[in-house]
């Protein structure tokens, strides 16, 4: 593994075994060259560094140095109650393993070295109508009151997303203007309908584009140099755009109905989209369905689940953005959005 030096730090304190096995191998695959460090170079080195990781087993002797509050700390570990313990006075945000393991990348895919590439999320739906654009909406929502973000909706079939954030009056590029683009994409955000601090690439109501991979992809490059989280919307129709938009994803969530037909649904759109590392949030999830049996059916981690909110389907009718949900939903979505590295400056 590469040493770097400097801002763009990826400091790791944890003692060899399977915490810090996770973390090297998580930053491998992301490409992200790491330090490990102990306690003095933590120190020297806490200020600057881009991402901190603490391994559990470290997490009182690094508390006991009472080093200035920062952002972009992780505390990882396996033991719930070390966690809890040490995550205030460390002012870390807690990775839980097993089941955070698949975060580990998304948050290294958001604070690697050079500028900063924004985490792009996908959020699929495991079958229709489980909330999967509620649930991209709110995440850009809820990840705009820190940084610029972006909505994409690649749902040919979904009648535009801006409808659900009552943008459809706004101006500003659709697909249709977009779809031609190639290559290097300019700052787009000016181009864009923006709601609630969210740049919306929608869909228009009227003949579908053909979103072929190219623009696409360029578009979500551009996006991604100009937004800190861009959250994509792919829909369920099984289009090219569809699956290539869960290719482009630096993380595929998957909404789940946890019931016997929403897992036998779920696993079909995982074996067609093919997403690497996509991990799972249950909705009405009962009595019937535990979380770990979902787990063992799709063979993904099942990261959480998202309560029941009577005021979202009135709320999208009326095209009001979701975040004005209740308290429980909005805070799930706090938790996904700090998994998928967009809950942070
Ligand atoms: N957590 C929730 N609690 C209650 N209602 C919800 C919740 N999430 C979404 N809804 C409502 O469920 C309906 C479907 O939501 P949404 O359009 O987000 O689902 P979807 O998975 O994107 O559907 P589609 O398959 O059509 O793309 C909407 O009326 C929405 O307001
Ligand atoms: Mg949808």
């Amino acid at each position: 593994m590469l040493v770097a030096n400097g801002e763009h730090d990826v400091l790791v304190m944890a003692e060899a075994g399977e915490t810090q096995d996770l973390i090297l191998s998580a930053a491998a695959a992301q490409d992200v060259p790491t330090r490990i460090v102990g306690l003095e170079d933590l120190v020297q080195g806490w200020r600057a560094a881009e991402l901190v990781f603490i391994g559990a087993d470290e997490a009182e002797r690094v508390a006991g140095q009472a080093l200035p509050p920062r952002d972009q700390v992780f505390l990882v570990g396996r033991d719930p109650e070390v966690l809890t313990t040490w995550s205030a006075p460390l002012g870390a945000r807690v990775i839980a393993l097993p089941q955070g393991a698949a975060w580990l990348g998304a948050v290294l895919a958001g604070g690697g070295t050079g500028p900063r590439r924004a985490p792009v999320v996908a959020v699929l739906g495991g079958s229709g109508g489980v909330g999967a654009s509620t649930l991209a909406a709110t995440l850009a929502c809820l990840g705009a009151r820190r940084q610029p973000s972006a909505l994409v909706d690649t749902d040919l079939t979904g009648g535009g997303i801006d409808l659900l954030l009552g943008a459809e009056q706004s101006g500003g590029w659709r697909w249709p203007r977009l779809s031609g683009a190639e290559g290097h994409v300019g700052e787009l955000r000016r181009y864009l309908p923006v709601v609630e601090g969210v740049s919306l690439v929608s869909m228009a109501r009227g003949p579908t584009p053909d979103l072929a991979r190219e623009p696409l992809a360029a578009i979500i490059g551009s996006l991604r140099r100009g937004h800190g989280l861009v959250i994509l919307d792919p829909g369920r129709a099984l289009t090219q755009a569809a699956r290539e938009s869960s290719r482009l994803a630096s993380q595929v969530v998957l909404v789940v109905h946890a019931c016997v037909r929403g897992v036998a649904a779920a696993r079909e759109v995982l074996r067609t989209h093919q997403p690497e590392g996509a991990v799972a949030l249950l909705r009405r999830a009962g009595p019937g369905v535990s979380a770990s049996m979902v787990a063992d059916a799709l063979g993904i981690e099942v990261v959480g689940s998202l309560p029941q909110d009577g005021r979202l389907p009135g709320a999208a009718e009326r095209g009001e953005p979701p975040t004005r949900s209740g308290k429980a939903y909005r805070r799930a979505c706090e938790e996904v959005l700090t998994l998928v590295g967009g809950g942070h400056e």
